[in-house]
């Protein structure tokens, strides 16, 4: 190890005393506890209300909606032309329009046949969370940029 910079090794010492707690017992007193003073960097902070389209998102789509929706969203994918019942057509909002944020979270998470679609739209309630499927329906909403009547 070199010494380039004591000061630093110094204060790193300082800083695991305390923290461990291991610290000069007579200064102790007037310390707040190693866990008040960490307090306000580790508390993350509340989960917004409104779920926003991220990076992660996006990547979500790409990975497990484009092989049928299409990588912009335009019902065609890959597998599009194996499936029976066409994927809908992100993009168009004449039709998205007349389907309530609901509805769109409710075939995300529990698969067409619950929302009165085709059944080769799967269900992702047990891959995805709520939030990511919540964000999902932000996402197609960018996509059709529309919203439900
Ligand atoms: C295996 C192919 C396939 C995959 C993968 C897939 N879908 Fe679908 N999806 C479909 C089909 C087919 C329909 C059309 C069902 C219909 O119109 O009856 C559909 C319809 C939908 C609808 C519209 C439901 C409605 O109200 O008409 C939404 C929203 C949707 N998919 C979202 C997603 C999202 C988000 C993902 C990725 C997490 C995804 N889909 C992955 C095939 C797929």
């Amino acid at each position: 190890m070199t010494w380039k910079n004591p000061l630093k090794i110094l204060f790193c010492g300082w800083l695991v005393l305390q923290l461990s707690g291991c610290g000069d017992s007579e200064k102790k007193t007037d310390e707040p506890p190693p866990a008040a003073k960490a307090a306000p960097e580790t508390s993350s902070p509340p989960a917004p209300k409104i779920s926003l389209v991220t990076a992660k998102t996006r990547e979500t789509y790409q990975w497990y909606c484009s092989q049928c929706h299409g990588l912009k969203g335009k019902g065609d994918g890959v597998n599009a032309r194996l499936l029976t019942v066409p994927p809908r057509d992100h993009t168009k909002a004449d039709y998205l329009e007349t389907r309530t944020d609901q509805q769109l979270f409710d075939a995300i998470k529990l698969g067409g046949l619950a929302v009165g679609r085709a059944p080769c739209m799967p269900s992702w309630g047990h891959t995805l969370d709520e939030k990511m499927i919540h964000s999902l329906v932000r996402y197609i909403r960018e996509l059709c940029e529309c919203e439900a009547f």
